[in-house]
């Protein structure tokens, strides 16, 4: 997508020295546009840990890119050990997000097929790229699936904006490109289809004010920024049309996980007859889970990001303030399920389909 007219993804080779991977450093949005580099293994997992990248097809996708620097600093005696060694610490930085253990996984398996350290690095690297190209391309799929479910809502409604409510981002930034929640608002847009997005803040971490905004601002899609709260409120006065959120792990029967707070927008919707997609490329399904709110991991971060707001001074300066009395005690769970039963459909990459088990082997035969 476009950052002021220029094209970008989220994570590349540095152009001249593949020996680094360059990033969007997400936690400096939207006040700096910064790129950040990415030399080893660790600065792989400080980066996912520290939300410098984040959103789970990015995640993979950084994880992925770690396994590649893993093997660039993985010496000849104890290769193997090195690269199960990268792979646990990068499974071990964020727990939620199914894609960070498939990419790990993927990657490993890639690069047992090679005979060679040169070999296994030079597999690294293609993989790497492979799983980056990949997301961008079930991102961009999954929003010529959906777009005709927002064109069939603006034919009902001539001339004025298809109103669609989204939670934290499930945007380009998310992703390599395009995004899964935005690809078919962007499809839409692009295609003249008049579409106006209400942007969660998305407390505590702020994605939805940060960083959705940003990215819909740069594309120019009309949206407007609303209080955590005000969903429902919006819902009861027919001001929604319809909710597409992201995913960070779907089970096999289509429980979501997605940013907490998802699952109260679900309750909303589903009271208010206002259809709930959820968007998600086939890397965030768990195929082998069947009990969403027992069996999905839950990532609880320190209670500090609550406590504390971090903004833009009239001055430009960038500052971090405390919102609550110095002695008050957080805790911060990142995510939260909702159950199949409120998701009115997933969109994935080969299709939509029901979120019950049925439906996503409708799409999954091979899961059979
Ligand atoms: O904590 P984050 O920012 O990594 O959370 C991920 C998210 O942005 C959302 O939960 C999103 O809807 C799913 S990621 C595509």
């Amino acid at each position: 997508m476009n950052v002021n007219g220029h094209p970008y993804r989220t994570i590349w080779l540095k152009p001249g020295d593949e020996r680094i991977v360059q990033v969007i450093n997400q936690v400096r949005l939207p006040h700096i546009f910064e790129i950040t580099d990415l030399a080893s293994v660790e600065d792989a997992c400080h980066a996912i840990r520290d939300m410098t990248v984040r959103g789970a097809g990015l995640i993979g996708a950084s994880a992925a890119y770690g396994m590649y620097l893993a093997s660039l600093e993985a010496p000849e005696s104890g290769f193997e050990d090195a690269l199960q060694c990268a792979g646990e610490a990068l499974k071990a930085t964020r727990p939620t997000a199914a894609n960070l253990a498939w990419a790990v996984n993927r990657m490993l398996g890639a690069m047992g097929t090679g005979t060679s350290h040169s070999e296994r690095r030079a597999i690294a690297r293609r993989e790497a790229i492979a799983i980056a190209d990949e997301d961008a391309d079930h991102c961009r799929r999954i929003g010529v699936h959906a777009m005709p479910l927002i064109s069939a809502i603006a034919l009902r409604k001539p001339r004025q904006a298809v109103n669609i409510l989204t939670h934290c981002n499930a945007g380009w930034l998310a992703f390599v490109d395009v995004g899964s929640a935005t690809a078919p608002i962007y499809a839409a847009h692009d295609a003249g289809i008049p579409v106006h997005v209400w942007v969660d803040e998305t407390r505590p971490r702020n994605q939805g004010a940060s960083l959705t905004a940003w990215e819909l601002g740069q594309h120019g899609v009309p949206h407007t920024l609303i209080a955590d709260n005000a969903g429902g409120h919006l819902m009861q006065h027919g001001l929604v049309d319809m909710v597409i959120t992201g995913a960070d792990r779907v089970t096999g029967n289509g429980d979501v996980a997605n940013k907490i707070g998802t699952y109260l927008k679900a309750l909303a919707a589903h009271d208010n007859r206002i259809p709930m997609y959820v968007a998600l490329p086939s890397s965030t399904f768990d195929f082998g889970l069947r009990d969403g709110v027992n069996s999905i991991p839950i990532e609880e971060r320190d209670g500090a990001e609550l406590r504390y707001v971090a903004g833009v001074t009239e001055q430009g300066d960038i500052a971090s303030v405390r919102i609550c009395p110095q002695a008050t005690p957080a805790r911060n769970w990142g995510f939260d399920v909702t159950p199949a039963r409120l998701i009115t459909q997933l969109i994935c990459e080969r299709g939509i389909c029901d979120a019950t088990q049925d439906g996503i082997l409708s799409l999954f035969p091979e899961r059979r």
